[in-house]
């Protein structure tokens, strides 16, 4: 495939840094972007250019610089919305700060950087945009509801705006990882916010405590963040594992995240089946359902 430009988010660190080595070991062109970029600077290069941008800091903000960003290379090929944060906390015991805060960064900061890409790659008829997501989506762990629903926001709206933007020759694609090692789980300083000094609610520190232990004894993620890189670097460039592969709009990585995926499946057969009667009884009594209405549910790249 020909070389492609990147602007790939969260850069500094675990994936996101492990995707910007394996881009440039193809010969591409990245767009590094982070908060704090100045800890980046022995990165630049001839092929990585380096981004201030905190993906909290409003529409208006991340559209100009997306803008400044497609200055520098004279286009982009692909945006990795991969910048995300953390939460581990029972859920009435999560401030409001930090709820915000989450969604800013893993569904607002991601929406208003596609919204601001997708007006070049229409008119250049061509893009690519990624996510990383979870399989949080399949697994959905207690006190973890925050980081959960901002995940599923990931996958949701890579398989729907595929289905708005494909004719326009923009692809989507979720990545839903399992669990990689990084520092993605070491809350870090500058997203401590909110937390006042007050004691867990007592009726949820036995919840939260069994949580801990079943992650304290899950040990280290299976996940490689640089066979990660890789794997997301052959998908987008359709090289490697990926050659010959149908686009699709959603694919796991991790046999953590495959594992989850097929137990889910199974069980949404069966809860299904026993409340199939009751899913039925709520129609109007003269409903016809249109078949065109099948190809909503369709996940691309599972034709
Ligand atoms: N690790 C896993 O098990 C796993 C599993 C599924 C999905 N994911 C997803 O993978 C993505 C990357 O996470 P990771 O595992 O590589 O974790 P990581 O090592 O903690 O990297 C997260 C990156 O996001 C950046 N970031 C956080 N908030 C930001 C903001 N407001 N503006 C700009 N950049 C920001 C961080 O920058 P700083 O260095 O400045 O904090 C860092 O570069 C996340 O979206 C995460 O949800 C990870």
């Amino acid at each position: 495939m020909a070389l492609l430009v990147w602007l790939i988010t969260g850069a500094s660190a675990g994936i996101g840094a492990a995707l910007v080595e394996e881009i440039v070991r193809r010969g591409d062109k990245v767009i590094a972007a982070n908060r704090q970029v100045g800890q980046m600077a022995d990165r630049a290069s001839e092929n990585v250019s380096l981004l201030d941008l905190d993906i909290t800091s409003g529409p208006k903000v991340i559209a100009s610089k997306v803008k400044e960003a497609w200055q520098i290379f004279g286009h982009i090929d692909v945006l990795v919305n991969n910048a995300g944060t953390f939460l581990f906390t029972p859920f009435e015991d999560t401030s409001d700060d930090e709820a915000e805060r989450i969604f800013q960064t893993n569904v607002f900061g991601q929406l208003h950087l596609t919204r601001a890409i997708l007006p070049f790659f229409r008119q250049r008829g061509s893009g690519t945009i990624t996510f990383t997501g979870s399989n949080q989506l399949s697994g959905n762990m207690p006190s973890t509801t925050y980081y959960n629903m901002t995940k599923w926001t990931n996958s949701s709206l890579a398989e729907s705006l595929r289905k708005e933007v494909s004719s326009l020759g923009i692809r989507c694609v979720a990545f839903e990882c399992g669990g990689v090692a990084t520092r993605l789980f070491e809350p870090r300083e500058k997203d401590k916010i909110g937390k006042e000094d007050k004691s867990p609610i007592e009726a949820y520190v036995p919840g939260f405590t069994a949580a801990s232990q079943d992650l304290g004894e899950w040990g280290m993620p299976p996940g490689d963040p640089a066979k990660v890189a890789k794997t997301m670097a052959d998908v987008v460039k359709g090289e490697g594992m990926a050659v010959g592969r149908v686009w699709s709009s959603r694919i796991a990585l991790g046999s953590d995240s495959l594992r989850w995926w097929k137990i889910k499946r199974q069980q949404e057969d069966v809860v299904m089946d026993r409340w199939e009667d009751v899913t039925l009884s709520t129609d109007r009594d003269d409903a016809v359902l249109s078949d065109k209405l099948d190809r909503f549910a369709l996940i691309a790249g599972a034709e």
